[in-house]
């Protein structure tokens, strides 16, 4: 448990614009910040963050709540790991006591795996540079490279000691278990003994966006062809290799800074790079780039710089690359360096203001760059030309904006010495080609359908509950029978309601209508009154959400207050948080409305709040009465067989139920003869 003062502190203390700027690009829009959403793949922006609240609000997901739920729903942690995340974040200390057995184990597998990640990260780093064995092959070929130590430390570099099981042995003196080194690739197993996967490589750990070492990409030092150059940690909870870009946590400050990411092949280029100062820079770890890698990228910027190894292998695997990145609306420009030189090699070659402006100075958009590329080995070859013609141009056919798709069309006009209506009828080809094989897909995928049976696609995985303002509350008719479940669910939508209205107009001052007993009542906020009026009756609340909710508001009443948004935002639900968030931001304009509800809400409104509260009061008491009548009706027919064999016991029981049948017949006669006036318990 972390202490609540401890989550207070982590919550006045974390700035939710800064944590989470780093995952969505956030532009000023009124007093908030706006962009677009993390969770959905929206292409307008209706994810706001409003700073003063300390609150977000993703109007296409429908979640909301602080930044603490934010990084549960996006990095889907649990309240004490985000809590953690942000304390370490803000150097907030957090008292832990040291871990049992029992504890570790009980531990989330994910958290296990991650801190036993943490641990190799530390143990190889300390390998490499307090060891002898470390220092002599790992430090020295680093060095050897050009590397200075504090590069190394940045990017967490370490040294896997070429014996078969010293980092196994190490982790299992440590606590952690075998089957736990085998999940994350750390070891392998052989005839019932571990022994060190990586042995004798220099290891780079691969870290998520906030900074935790998921996985290992280890290099031989070992000139033999033979030997793979890299080992790379496997797939497992913590790592999906497409959705991981080498370096980002270390670029992101300066991604925003210059909006503008590079990107590059190794491992390597990214530290070289980094050394001299360059620190917006990515590797794709020498795959083809993917399409989450790509949505990666943007959520930080548009711009992006695709450093290509003066190879010609290299070139050409990277020219596909370049399309999958226009067709995701980036902006692509091309860095070519000289034969034989990757970014790294460049790098140790030349001081770092030349690397900066050979970056800067060489930088082609896509159409030069194939231009260049292209002709200048096809500059007499009419068939080799019409090719690159067709490849520039089916670049151009996927950017998915219009006035970009034109800019582009009108410089490779120029650079071609082809007239644009040429080329536009050029690339209407290849769209209309794209067009009808994106319907052909669609007719087979039908045909495969009708072929199966309809069946409906299976609902989303993280489709938040619908909270919004479009459900109606449900009408007074009493509907009469119905099942036990459908009960619940009205119920559940009658609290929803009344719930919600608390946290609307819950601070508003509120004048009680007058009784015998008071003539003229005191004044009282609202939230109190509905308490006190729900407490008279023993009225609860019971969907799990409304109910947590409600508790916030009971424990508030016992000290005579009312509980305002910060009060909510602390609660660990995300479902809670989303709920009340939903309830007070509106959807038209961000805002919260809060404090515009004291202002609308003149003395005479007070009457419909009244009103509005009896009804829900109510239709809860309908509800339940229908529900036990409906239990009635399920108890009464379950008896039935018993009855027909006359069975004592049985015909008693019915008795007893049809005389509590009456009087709940009864009492729903006086429910919904309801004038708005007071309701039996
Ligand atoms: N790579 C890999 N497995 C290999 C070779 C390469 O996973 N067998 C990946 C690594 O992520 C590597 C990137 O592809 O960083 C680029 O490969 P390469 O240029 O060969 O390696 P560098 O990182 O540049 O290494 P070095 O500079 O030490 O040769
Ligand atoms: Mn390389």
């Amino acid at each position: 448990m972390i202490p609540a003062s401890t989550v207070d502190q982590v919550l006045q203390t974390a700035v939710i614009e800064e944590v989470i700027g780093d995952y969505v690009e956030l532009k000023k829009s009124g007093s908030a910040l706006r962009g677009l959403s993390p969770f959905t793949n929206e292409k307008t922006p209706s994810f706001y963050v409003l700073p003063e609240k300390g609150i977000f609000k993703c109007f296409s997901s429908d979640k909301g709540g602080s930044v603490v739920t934010f990084l549960m729903e996006l990095e889907k942690l649990s309240f004490p790991q985000a809590i953690k995340q942000l304390a370490e974040r803000y150097g907030i200390e957090i008292e832990e006591e040291e871990m049992t057995p029992e504890q570790q184990q009980a531990r989330s597998e994910r958290e296990s795996l991650l801190a036993l990640n943490a641990w190799a990260q530390n143990w190889l780093t300390t390998q490499l540079h307090e060891t002898e064995e470390g220092r002599a092959i790992g430090l020295s070929y680093f060095e050897s490279r050009g590397f200075r130590a504090e590069t190394l430390k940045t990017f967490k570099i370490g040294y896997c000691p070429d014996s078969w099981d010293a980092m196994s042995t190490a982790a299992i003196e440590a606590g952690y278990e075998p089957e736990r080194l085998l999940a994350l690739g750390l070891a392998k197993d052989k005839d019932g003994k571990l022994w060190d996967f990586f042995k004798g490589r220099v290891m780079f750990p691969i870290r998520d966006i906030t900074g935790r070492s998921i996985a290992f990409g280890g290099r031989t030092l070992s000139k033999e062809k033979k030997v793979a150059k890299y080992f790379n940690s496997p797939e497992s909870i913590l790592y999906h290799k497409g959705d991981v870009l080498f370096g980002m946590h270390l670029a992101k400050p300066a991604i925003a800074k210059e909006d503008r990411v590079l990107l590059v092949e190794g491992y390597t280029d990214v530290m070289a790079l980094h050394q001299a100062g360059i620190e917006h820079v990515v590797s794709s770890s020498g795959t083809a780039l993917t399409v989450n890698q790509i949505k990666l990228i943007r959520r930080y910027t548009k711009n992006i710089t695709v450093l290509f190894d003066g190879d010609a292998a290299g070139i050409r695997a990277s020219l596909r690359g370049v399309d999958l990145l226009l067709a995701e609306g980036l902006n692509v420009n091309v860095v070519l360096f000289p034969d034989g030189d990757d970014p790294d090699s460049y790098s140790k070659k030349v001081p770092a203001d030349v690397l900066k402006r050979h970056i800067d100075e060489e930088a082609k958009d896509f159409v030069a760059f194939k231009l260049d590329l292209l002709g200048r080995e096809s500059a007499d070859d009419p068939v080799k030309r019409t090719e690159m013609i067709h490849s520039i141009l089916g670049s151009i056919a996927v950017i998915p904006d219009a006035i970009q798709q034109g800019v582009y069309l009108k410089l490779a006009s120029e650079e071609l010495a082809l007239s644009e209506d040429v080329l536009q009828s050029e690339i209407n080809k290849l769209i209309r080609a794209k067009l009808l094989e994106e319907q052909k897909a669609l007719k087979r995928e039908e045909f495969r359908k009708q072929r199966l049976g309809e069946q409906a696609p299976p609902p989303p995985v993280h489709a938040a509950p619908d909270w919004s303002d479009e459900h109606a509350p449900p009408s007074l008719d009493p509907v009469l029978g119905g099942a036990v479940a459908e009960m619940d669910a009205r119920r559940t939508v009658i609290e929803r309601d009344l719930v919600r209205r608390m946290l609307k107009f819950g601070e508003l001052d509120f004048t009680p209508p007058a009784t015998p007993e008071a003539e003229t009542p005191a004044t009282m906020a609202f939230a109190r009154y509905v308490v006190a009026y729900m407490q008279s009756l023993s009225f609860e609340v019971k969907h799990d959400v409304f109910r947590e909710v409600y508790g916030v508001f009971l424990t508030h009443a016992a000290s005579e207050s009312v509980p305002k948004m910060e009060d909510f935002m602390k609660h660990p639900d995300p479902e809670v948080q989303a709920f009340v968030v939903g309830a007070l931001v509106d959807k038209h304009k961000v805002s919260v409305r809060w404090a515009e509800v004291h202002q609308i809400y003149s003395t005479r409104e007070e009457d419909q709040l009244n009103k509005a509260l009896m009804d829900s009061l109510h239709l809860l008491k309908l509800n339940d009465n229908l529900r036990e009548i409906a239990e009635i009706q399920d108890q009464l027919s379950d008896l039935n067989e018993a009855i027909e064999q006359n069975d004592e016991t049985a015909i008693s029981s019915m008795r007893q139920l049809l005389e509590r049948r009456k009087a709940l017949d009864e009492q729903k006669r006086n429910i919904t003869q309801y004038t708005g006036t007071t309701i039996l318990p």
